[in-house]
C-alpha cells in the first residue's frame, strides 16, 4: 500500500489508514469523477426541499471534499462550513470560498470548533472506522448541533450492495484501466483498486463497516439520536432494503 506524502508515494502497511492516503491522491477523484457536481446539486435541491431549513442556516458539510455540495448549498443561501481530512481537497475547496463559506482541515474523530444548526455527512464517508470510533463520530456530530439540529447521513445501501455484489471488475477512467476487486470480510466491505500510473504500479484498499438500518439506528441511540426519515435515493424515493442504492438518514 502506498501512502502520498510531500508529492511522493510511500510504501506502508498500516492499513487502517487507507482513508487519509488513498482519497488524498489524485486517482481517487479520477476514478469517482463520476460523482460530480450535477449529482451534488440534484440531490441537495432535493434534500433541502424536504428539509425546509431556515435561510441562512449554519451548515457543516463534513467531510467535504473538494466542495461540491457545500459550494452549491452557499449558492442556495445557506451558511457553509466544508471540513476534510485531506489537505488537497480543502486547499482545492478554498478556492470557492466567499462570504458565508469557507473550508477547513479536520479529522471526523475529533471534537469540532463550533456549533451548526446541520450537520451533512454525505457520499459514504462513515464507517471508516471500528464500530467505538465511528460511534464517536456520531457523537461528535452530535455535540457540534445547535438545540434541534439535523444530522444527514448518506451512506451505501449494504444489503443492495451485498445482493448485487461485483467481485472484480476494470474501471477505465482517461487513461488509467483501475482494476477493481470487492469482498465482503469480517463485516467489512473492502475494495482493493490496483493500476498503472506512468511508470508505477499502486494499491489501495478501501475499507467501510457494513452498517445497515438497524445497526445507525442502535449506533444513533448510544449518541443520543433518533431516526427521523429514511430515504433510498438522492431523488428521495423511499428506502428499500433489497433493491434502494443509498440509505439516506435524518437523526434528529
Ligand atoms: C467518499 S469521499 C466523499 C467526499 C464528499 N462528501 C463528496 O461527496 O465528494 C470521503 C471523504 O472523507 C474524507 N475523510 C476520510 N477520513 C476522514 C476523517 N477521519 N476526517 C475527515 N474527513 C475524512 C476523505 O478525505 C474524503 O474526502
Amino acid at each position: 500500500m502506498y501512502i502520498f506524502k510531500s508529492d511522493k508515494y510511500i510504501d506502508m502497511s498500516e492499513k487502517d489508514l487507507w482513508y487519509q492516503s488513498w482519497f488524498d491522491t489524485p486517482f481517487y477523484h479520477q476514478l469517482y469523477n463520476h460523482r460530480d457536481e450535477a449529482e451534488a446539486e440534484r440531490f441537495m435541491i432535493n434534500l433541502m426541499r424536504f428539509l425546509d431549513l431556515p435561510k441562512r442556516s449554519k451548515i457543516l458539510d463534513l467531510p467535504c471534499g473538494k466542495g461540491r455540495h457545500s459550494v452549491f448549498l452557499n449558492k442556495l443561501g445557506y451558511r457553509v462550513y466544508g471540513a476534510d481530512l485531506s489537505e488537497k481537497s480543502i486547499s482545492s475547496a478554498k478556492n470557492f470560498e466567499k462570504e458565508d463559506l469557507s473550508f477547513f482541515i479536520h479529522d471526523m474523530m475529533k471534537p469540532l470548533p463550533d456549533k451548526y444548526d446541520t450537520v451533512l455527512n454525505l457520499f459514504t464517508s462513515f464507517g471508516y472506522f471500528d464500530e467505538e470510533d465511528n460511534i464517536a463520530v456520531l457523537q461528535n456530530f452530535v455535540r457540534a448541533l445547535n438545540p434541534s439540529g439535523i444530522i444527514v447521513i448518506d451512506f451505501l445501501n449494504i444489503q443492495q450492495i451485498r445482493n448485487n455484489l461485483v467481485p472484480e471488475e476494470v474501471v477505465r477512467r482517461d487513461a488509467i484501466d483501475f482494476k477493481i476487486s470487492r469482498c465482503i470480510d469480517n463485516n467489512n466491505l473492502v475494495k482493493k483498486i490496483k493500476f498503472d500510473a506512468g511508470d508505477r504500479s499502486y494499491e489501495f484498499e478501501e475499507h467501510l463497516k457494513c452498517i445497515d438500518l438497524s445497526k445507525f439506528k442502535e449506533m444513533g441511540e448510544i449518541a443520543g439520536l433518533k431516526i427521523k426519515h429514511t430515504f433510498g435515493d438522492y431523488d428521495l424515493n423511499p428506502f428499500d432494503e433489497e433493491n434502494s442504492e443509498r440509505l439516506i438518514i435524518i437523526f434528529e
